[in-house]
């Protein structure tokens, strides 16, 4: 068995730095907001896995079933000899495309990414065990920032499932494919997974289940600050909101304070925030798509999309694209 190599661009005293601004900007801004990218610590990982088990949380099997049928084709028309794969977590259903991959007999090199050390760690041992061929090169990163220190070389297909695409604004979209395919060469291919628009009886359902695990998840982003930064949040003081908004085309979830109290952040110098009764500060937002759309932001960056597959149902997307 072959050891993965794991580069680690993320050291905890930078998380840490970065976490302080940006809860120090987020708590002081009207309204309040938390950012997004902290829910992923150790238990917010195995949050988000039981989130993929529930009966509401559609876009997991979706995706899967989409890789089920399509893996070979997508081997076969990316012909690509390394597969980078962007907030990989746990990797299972890459094992799909994996496994097409190595039987078209091209991948050579696997490359997760992801900002979670602890998962990203164990998937990776994981996938170099059950993929003896081929080289696993993990990257713990941040995309906001380590894109252009992923591997080069060869023909690459960059994975980008789970439909994380959505949780970022559009801005930020925008900034995250132009930065992606500036490290891209011609044919490097871009495998997207995005959620789409659909009943918001439904939608809101994925992203407030009955079990309330996604009540626990947005909450968990209140013990990643208490646990870093020392705060005195109580999670049982917020109740979990989350609502489809139609003019934006995007699930948002909120945390709704249900008191007047005050929260102290020693790792902010000592900052003192203070909550109104039903105040509600924003922690995530996960856009849904459309076709159209998506074909155009792809092609804003030269990206021209060549296949677009959906579930049986219609309600989740697989596209590939690729750099002419
Ligand atoms: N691809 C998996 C996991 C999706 S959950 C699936 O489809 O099921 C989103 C993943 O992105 C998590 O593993 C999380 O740790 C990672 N992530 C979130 N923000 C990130 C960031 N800024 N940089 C890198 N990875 C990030
Ligand atoms: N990328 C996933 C999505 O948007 C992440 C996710 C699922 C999520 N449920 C959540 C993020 C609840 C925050 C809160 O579907």
């Amino acid at each position: 068995m072959t050891t993965p190599i794991v580069d680690v661009h993320l050291q905890p005293e930078d998380l840490n730095a970065a976490l302080q601004t940006d809860v120090r900007d987020g708590l002081t801004s009207t309204p309040k907001e938390l950012p997004p990218k902290y829910f992923y610590d150790d238990r917010g990982s195995r949050l988000f896995e039981d989130i993929t088990r529930l009966p509401e949380y559609y876009p997991t099997r979706c995706e899967r079933e989409i890789l089920d049928r399509c893996a070979g084709h997508i081997a076969q028309a990316s012909g690509a000899d390394t597969l980078i794969e962007l907030g990989s977590g746990t990797s299972e259903k890459t094992r799909l495309l994996l496994d097409a991959m190595v039987e078209g007999g091209r991948l050579r090199r696997f490359v997760p990414f992801d900002v979670s050390e602890t998962t990203l760690r164990d998937a990776a041992a994981g996938i170099a065990r059950e993929y003896p061929s081929i080289e696993v090169h993990g990257v713990v990163g941040d995309f906001d920032h380590h894109l252009p220190l992923l591997p080069g070389g060869g023909r690459r297909l960059v994975a980008f499932l789970g439909g994380t695409i959505g949780n970022f604004t559009p801005p930020d979209r925008k900034r995250f494919f132009a930065e992606l395919v500036s490290g891209f060469e011609p044919g490097d291919g871009l495998l997207l997974g995005t959620d789409l628009v659909k009943d918001v009886g439904r939608l809101e359902a994925a992203y407030d289940d009955s079990a309330g695990v996604t009540a626990d998840f947005n909450r968990n982003v209140l013990h990643v600050v208490n646990a870093r930064l020392g705060a005195d949040f109580d999670p049982d003081r917020f109740q979990h909101v989350a609502f489809f908004d139609l003019d934006n085309e995007w699930i948002e979830m909120r945390l709704r304070s249900r008191a007047t109290h005050t929260v102290t952040v020693p790792g902010c110098d000592g900052l003192e925030v203070s909550f109104e009764a039903g105040e509600e500060m924003r922690t995530e937002i996960s856009a849904k798509f459309r076709r159209p759309g998506v074909e155009s932001e792809l092609a804003a960056v030269g990206l021209e999309l060549t296949e677009w597959w959906t579930d049986s149902a219609g309600d989740f997307a697989l596209s590939l694209s690729v750099l002419r």
